[in-house]
């Protein structure tokens, strides 16, 4: 048994057929598939544990504390944060919500710029462009090159002293691509911005460490991360948090109400009005737990290995081209199929229990930088083997014999 093969073992759902096919998930950009100590920990939650988190002086009510705020600190450690620095957020996109609405718009105006780049997923362009709008700041916007890498001196150009927020992206989730993140908070902050980095594709592929980076903010999904789906975090620097407003009003995010005054809790609670994910959190730290155990040096040698075969093998495929060849990249291969719409690829690929993505994958400005309009897209996480991209290859030249 190869050690991939076991590490596949522990994730359940990768044990089923699709059809009459055994399946072969390509998607994990989309979303990772889950290993048992995850299932379990939100399934041990909800059997033994709970209750709702800070408010009750019984049992149950502390031990869903413990799990929450434990998980709190696990990120911490995975992040190189301190507790106090990481805030609970249903995922990447609402932590960009959050810096855009409580950092960005009490402090931005006419004349402000907000730097982005053009390998953004939506997420980290619709929350800039509402900021704009809110304050009549300008959205500006560093270029890709042709091999799907950033164009640094594009960023450098645009950076100046008007640039308030520069917000990128650490890998490109259409492409793959990885963004030399320290070096452009260097350069930020020099142009005195502040730095928004979008880790969702990060955090489940290669160590983190946010102090190095140099990051004022850096925004996390658990649910690609191995963990559940409507829990990720936020990292941002304590003096950032200390000075923002809060983003939503309710309970647990103050300190005393009255109808004369209200006064905050302090961070991170500040930023958690209502009850949160619990049970997630609770999931998500056992995925900290997983990632740990495997180790992110592993999780790196696996994908890199399985992305060098796989481009090799998609570039011997006739009628396929590859989207995105950046020489840092993490395991994404985009590709388009001659004469073939991707969504017929995606479900020929289908049909053979080949799971890919087909589409614009929320990036649409970067699909128009290649004159497309979609792409498939195959994925690949640390449970995926070379037979299955030797499966998505036969799917694909069925698909070429079918259509083309
Ligand atoms: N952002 C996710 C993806 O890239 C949904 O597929």
């Amino acid at each position: 048994m190869t050690q991939t093969t076991r590490i596949a073992d522990a994730f359940p759902a990768l044990n089923q057929t699709v059809g009459d096919k055994p399946l072969v998930y390509l998607d994990s950009a989309a979303t990772t598939q889950k290993p048992t100590c995850v299932i379990d920990a939100v399934h041990s939650y909800y059997e033994h544990d709970n209750a709702n988190i800070h408010r009750g002086v019984h049992q149950l009510s502390m031990r869903a504390t413990k799990g929450y705020e434990g998980a709190r600190a696990k990120l911490a450690a995975l992040l190189g944060a301190s507790k106090d620095e990481i805030v609970f957020v249903r995922g990447a996109t609402e932590a960009i919500n959050l810096v855009a609405q409580a950092w960005g718009r009490p402090r931005l105006g006419a004349g402000d710029e907000i730097l982005i780049t053009e390998m953004e997923h939506h997420s980290n362009i619709v929350p800039w462009q509402l900021l704009c709008e809110q304050t009549g700041a300008a959205l500006k916007v560093a270029k890709v090159n042709d091999d799907g890498s950033l164009n640094v001196d594009s960023f450098k150009e645009l950076l100046g002293e008007d640039t308030a927020i520069a917000a990128f992206t650490h890998v490109s989730n259409a492409i793959g691509s990885i963004n030399q993140v320290k070096e452009l908070c260097t350069l930020a902050k020099a142009a005195g911005a502040v730095t928004v980095v979008d880790g969702a594709q990060a955090t489940g592929h290669m160590h983190v460490d946010v102090q190095d980076i140099g990051c004022d903010f850096y925004a996390t999904s658990g649910h690609k991360m191995f963990g559940p789906t409507g829990i990720g975090c936020l990292f941002g620097r304590s003096e950032l948090l200390e000075e923002m407003e809060p983003y939503q009003g309710g309970g647990d995010m103050i300190l005393s109400v009255s109808f004369e005054e209200t006064t905050w809790n302090k961070v991170p609670f500040k930023f958690e009005a209502g009850t949160p994910n619990i049970a997630g959190a609770i999931g998500l730290s056992a995925a900290c737990d997983y990632i740990t155990e495997i180790g992110y040096d592993t999780i790196h040698d696996i994908e890199m290995e399985l992305l060098s075969y796989g481009t090799k093998v998609l570039s011997e495929i006739d009628g396929a081209t590859l989207v995105g060849t950046a020489k840092q990249k993490c395991a994404i291969l985009a590709f388009t199929v001659d004469g073939v719409h991707p969504h017929d690829v995606g479900t020929i690929c289908d049909h053979e229990g080949v799971a890919i993505r087909t589409g614009n994958h929320c990036a649409e400005p970067l699909m128009h930088r290649f004159g497309l309009s979609a792409t498939c897209r195959a994925s690949l996480s640390v449970y995926n083997t070379a037979s299955d991209i030797d499966a998505l290859a036969t799917a694909l030249r069925k698909a070429i014999t079918m259509l083309a």
